[in-house]
């Protein structure tokens, strides 16, 4: 049976858009915030000459894979336009969280979470883990805050190191034994995945290489 996060993918790939507005904190690229019908908020990044919505929805597949997705809301591609005046473009469309709150202290939100924010962003190769790109959802103030992961634009290089604060954060700590099972996990299953059909060739044995040597290593880095 699929699990609700398939019936979301399936949604967000075929339901039409009602209301779009210009997202008001878009960074570098086009955004848009979007209701859906049936009335499902998302944030749509409108494909372009350089949209990166490729790695978006690799990010998504990645979170999958480790187990992840309370981190990185369920992202797909589709055929999108702002407006009738727009051409029909690939975008990725993401779920809003909500209520949340933009760049906590990392201090601030739970051990294992960011953790795992700083496992995925060393898996993916982020280069611009900012504060922009984390929320706490719900907010800190709320007493039980979770973070998530946002903006994935930038990621996938096959070599390097993350430019990630949630990386640098744990960077050389030792790994919490706890969370290597959804590293093996993902490694066993990510050549059956989606995720060849996004990124190259190159990318994807780098990534393989990544989650290798994380899962060999006791403390955090990249090969
Ligand atoms: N899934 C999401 N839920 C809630 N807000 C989001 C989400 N994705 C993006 N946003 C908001 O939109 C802003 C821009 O999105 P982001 O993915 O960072 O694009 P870019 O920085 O490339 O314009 C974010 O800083 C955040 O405020
Ligand atoms: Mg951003």
């Amino acid at each position: 049976m699929a699990e609700p996060v398939d019936t979301l993918v399936e949604y967000l790939r075929t339901a039409k858009p009602l209301a779009v507005v210009r997202n008001p904190t878009s960074g570098a690229n086009e955004t848009y915030i979007v209701s859906l019908e049936g009335g499902v908020a998302i944030v749509a990044k409108y494909g372009g000459p350089h949209p990166n919505i490729k790695q978006e929805a690799a990010a998504w597949v990645m979170a999958r894979l480790l187990g992840w997705e309370d981190m990185v809301a369920v992202t797909v591609l589709s055929a999108f336009r702002p407006s009738q005046g727009h051409e029909i473009r690939e975008s990725s469309l993401q779920v809003a969280w909500h209520p949340h709150e933009v760049g906590p202290d990392l201090d601030s939100l739970p051990a294992e979470d960011v953790w795992r924010g700083a496992l995925f962003d060393a898996i993916v190769m982020h280069r611009d883990r900012h504060p922009n790109n984390w929320l706490a959802c719900p907010p800190v103030a709320s007493g039980e805050p979770r973070l998530k992961l946002i903006d994935h634009g930038h990621t996938w290089d096959t070599g390097g190191q993350p430019s990630s604060r949630i990386y640098e954060k744990h960077q050389g700590k030792p790994i919490p034994n706890e969370l290597r099972t959804a590293l093996g996990g993902a490694l066993r299953r990510v050549d059956r995945s989606p995720l060849p059909q996004l990124i190259d060739g190159a990318a994807v044995e780098a990534v393989r290489k990544r989650l290798t040597f994380v899962l060999q290593s006791e403390t955090l880095g990249v090969p």
